[in-house]
């Protein structure tokens, strides 16, 4: 029986791990519980359902200044290239919540063909964030792979900008 158990946890977790996709590093994304090292399909990179991966906000994880370039590090967790219609990833910033309007402070950065998917790749983006403060801002990191077979992967920071 306990061997039993063991096996279905093992292939629950298995399951579970074939979905991992996009972390947000620094500033670290909400619920940032990703195993170290992180490894691919960590279960921290898959969230789907909303701009924010339908996570609860939290206190700000980061204070930035107004203007100020930072750099957005994160990491496409599994590559899901579409080659008929190639996806993107992009950083922007909401001054009214989760569900607010979300301005973009990055460029369209192109989805590459990685040959396998659970290839892990890291950015380093350099966003130059407005000159206006806020007390709790959302910054956001998304992956829009355009494959039809992949929802879309969001992750959401806490942020504040004085
Ligand atoms: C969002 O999370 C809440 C709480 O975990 C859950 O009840 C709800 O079903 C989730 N919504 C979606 C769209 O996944
Ligand atoms: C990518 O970033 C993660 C998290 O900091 C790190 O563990 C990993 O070594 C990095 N990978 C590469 C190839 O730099
Ligand atoms: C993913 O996001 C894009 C751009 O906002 C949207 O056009 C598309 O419908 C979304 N796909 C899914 C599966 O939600």
């Amino acid at each position: 029986m306990l061997k039993y158990l063991l096996g279905l946890i093992l292939v629950l977790q298995l399951t579970n791990s074939a979905f991992g996709h996009l972390c947000l590093f620094d500033p670290p994304q909400r619920n940032p519980n990703w195993a170290v090292p992180i490894d691919s399909g960590d279960n921290a990179c898959f969230r789907v359902r909303g701009n924010c991966g339908n996570v609860t906000s939290g206190a700000p994880v980061a204070i930035y200044n107004a203007g100020s370039t930072i750099n957005v590090f994160f990491q496409q967790n599994y590559n899901h290239w579409y080659a008929e219609n190639p996806g993107f990833l992009d950083i922007s910033i909401s001054y009214d919540g989760d569900n607010g309007d979300f301005t973009l402070l990055s460029p369209q950065i192109d989805d590459y063909n990685a040959w396998d998917m659970v290839t892990q790749t890291n950015y380093t983006v350099p966003v130059s964030l407005p000159n206006k403060p806020c007390k709790n801002c959302v910054l956001r990191v998304r992956y829009i792979c355009n494959n039809p077979a992949e929802p879309n992967f969001t992750q959401c920071s806490d942020i504040a900008i004085i």
